[in-house]
C-alpha cells in the first residue's frame, strides 16, 4: 500500500479553492485559445502569443484539456483536445523537422486519449511519435536530441530532458508488445545516470558523445547558467523523469537516482520553495522559473508514492511546499492573462524570456491538484493498470 497522497493532503479547502481557480481561468484560456488557430504556450498583452505548430511544448496544451476535462466533465475541454490534437498533425506530416520531444508532443494527450476512447487515430499518432523517437537511438546507448541547426552537427548531442520523453517508448513497448522501444528507453536512461547526473545529485543539461564511438565528450551549460552550474529546470527533468523510468521498469536504480536529484533540488528551493532558474546562478538578479517547481512537484508527488511509507512524507512536504509558495505568490487568476503562471524563464541567457508566461508551468500546477484530489491516471503511464 503506497503512501495516499489524497487523503494526506493537509488542507482540503486549499485543494477546493485551487480545483475551482483553476476550471473558472481554464475556461477563460480555453475561450482566448479558441480566438486563435494555433496552440497555447506564452501570453502578451493578454492575449496567447503566436506559436508555430510544431513547437516542442505543443503537447501540453490538450494534456492540460484532458485534465480538466477529466476532473470536472465539461465537454468544452474535450473539445479543445480534440482540436489541438487535429492542428498537431501538421508536426507529424513534417516529420523530419521532429526533435525527441514527441514524448511531450503526443503521450500526454494521443495516448491518453487512446486509453480513454480506444480512437485508433490517436494510437496511430502516438505510435508513429514513438517511432520517431525510436529512430533517433544511436546504438552506443544515447537518444540524439535536436537536429543541426546550420552551425553545429548535433549528432552527439543528447539532453537531460529526454528523461520525460522515455515514458512513450514504454507505452510503445506496451502497445506493440515489441521490448525494443523500452531497452532503447532504458540504455538512455542508463547513460543519463552515468554521465549527466553528478555525484552530489545535480546535473548537467547538454552532454556531447562522440556519436560513432559513445564517448562522453563535451558538457555544456544549455539553458543554464554555465557549464557546470545548474538549471533548475533541467533538476526538475531529471527528478520526474527517473521517478517514470521506475515506475515502469521497476529497476531500483531509477528510484536511488531520483531520490539522489531530489534532495539536491529540495537543499536548494528552502529560502522561499520558489526555484531560481539556475541553482548556481549570481545572487543577482533573481530570476526565477515556475515550470521547475510545479515539474518538480509532480515529480515528487510521484517519488512519494514509489518510497516506503517511512520515507514518504519528507518528498511529499517539499511537493506541497512548493506549490503552495508557487501558487501565493506567483499564480495570477485574473482576466488579465489567459495563463496562471507567469515566473517561467525559457533559458537564463534569453534576456527576452525571463519571467514569462509558459503553459506548461500551468499543466503541472493542473496535474499536481489532479493528482491531489484522487486522479488515478498518471497521463505519463496511460496504461498503468488500476488507473
Ligand atoms: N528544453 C526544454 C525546456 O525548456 O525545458
Amino acid at each position: 500500500m503506497s503512501f495516499d497522497i489524497a487523503a494526506r493532503f493537509p488542507d482540503a479547502a486549499w485543494l477546493k479553492s485551487m480545483a475551482d481557480k483553476l476550471d473558472e481561468k481554464m475556461q477563460f484560456a480555453v475561450s482566448k485559445a479558441q480566438e486563435t488557430d494555433y496552440i497555447p504556450y506564452s501570453a502578451e498583452n493578454g492575449q496567447w502569443k503566436k506559436t508555430a505548430i510544431g513547437w516542442w511544448t505543443n503537447g501540453f496544451w490538450p494534456a492540460a484539456m484532458w485534465q480538466m476535462y477529466r476532473a470536472t466533465g465539461r465537454e468544452t475541454y474535450r473539445e479543445e483536445a480534440v482540436r489541438a490534437e487535429g492542428m498537431l498533425d501538421a508536426a507529424l506530416k513534417d516529420f523530419k523537422n521532429l526533435s525527441h520531444d514527441v514524448g511531450f508532443m503526443w503521450l500526454i494527450h494521443s495516448g491518453v486519449r487512446y486509453q480513454m476512447e480506444r480512437n485508433p487515430d490517436s494510437f496511430d499518432r502516438t505510435l508513429f511519435a514513438a517511432h520517431m523517437l525510436a529512430s533517433r537511438f544511436n546504438p552506443n546507448g544515447f537518444i540524439r536530441a535536436w537536429n543541426d541547426n546550420g552551425k553545429e552537427n548535433r549528432a552527439g548531442w543528447a539532453i537531460v530532458d529526454c528523461m520525460m520523453n522515455l515514458p512513450l517508448l514504454y507505452w510503445a513497448s506496451w502497445a506493440t508488445g515489441d521490448p525494443r522501444f523500452r531497452l532503447m528507453a532504458q540504455a538512455h536512461a542508463d547513460t543519463t545516470m552515468r554521465t549527466f547526473v553528478r555525484p552530489d545529485g545535480s546535473c548537467n543539461h547538454i552532454v556531447i558523445f562522440d556519436p560513432v564511438t559513445g564517448e562522453a565528450v563535451e558538457t555544456i551549460g544549455g539553458q543554464g547558467y554555465e557549464n557546470g552550474s545548474s538549471w533548475s529546470r533541467g533538476q526538475a527533468w531529471a527528478l520526474y523523469g527517473f521517478v517514470l523510468s521506475y515506475l515502469h521498469t521497476g529497476k531500483q536504480e531509477y528510484l536511488d537516482t531520483a531520490k539522489r536529484v531530489a534532495h539536491y533540488f529540495i537543499s536548494q528551493i528552502t529560502d522561499d520553495f520558489i526555484p531560481r532558474c539556475d541553482f548556481r546562478q549570481p545572487e543577482k538578479p533573481e530570476i526565477k522559473d515556475n515550470a521547475a517547481g510545479n515539474i518538480a512537484a509532480c515529480g515528487l508527488l510521484e517519488l512519494c508514492q514509489a518510497v516506503p511509507e517511512a520515507e514518504a512524507k519528507f518528498y511529499f512536504d517539499a511537493a506541497v511546499r512548493i506549490l503552495k509558495a508557487q501558487e501565493e505568490k506567483c499564480a495570477d487568476w485574473s482576466q488579465a492573462t489567459p495563463a496562471v503562471f507567469t515566473r517561467c524563464t525559457s533559458a537564463y541567457h534569453d534576456l527576452a524570456g525571463r519571467h514569462i508566461a509558459m503553459q506548461y508551468a500551468d499543466y503541472y500546477f493542473i496535474e499536481a491538484v489532479c493528482k491531489l484530489r484522487g486522479e488515478k491516471m498518471l497521463f505519463w503511464y496511460p496504461h498503468r493498470k488500476n488507473a
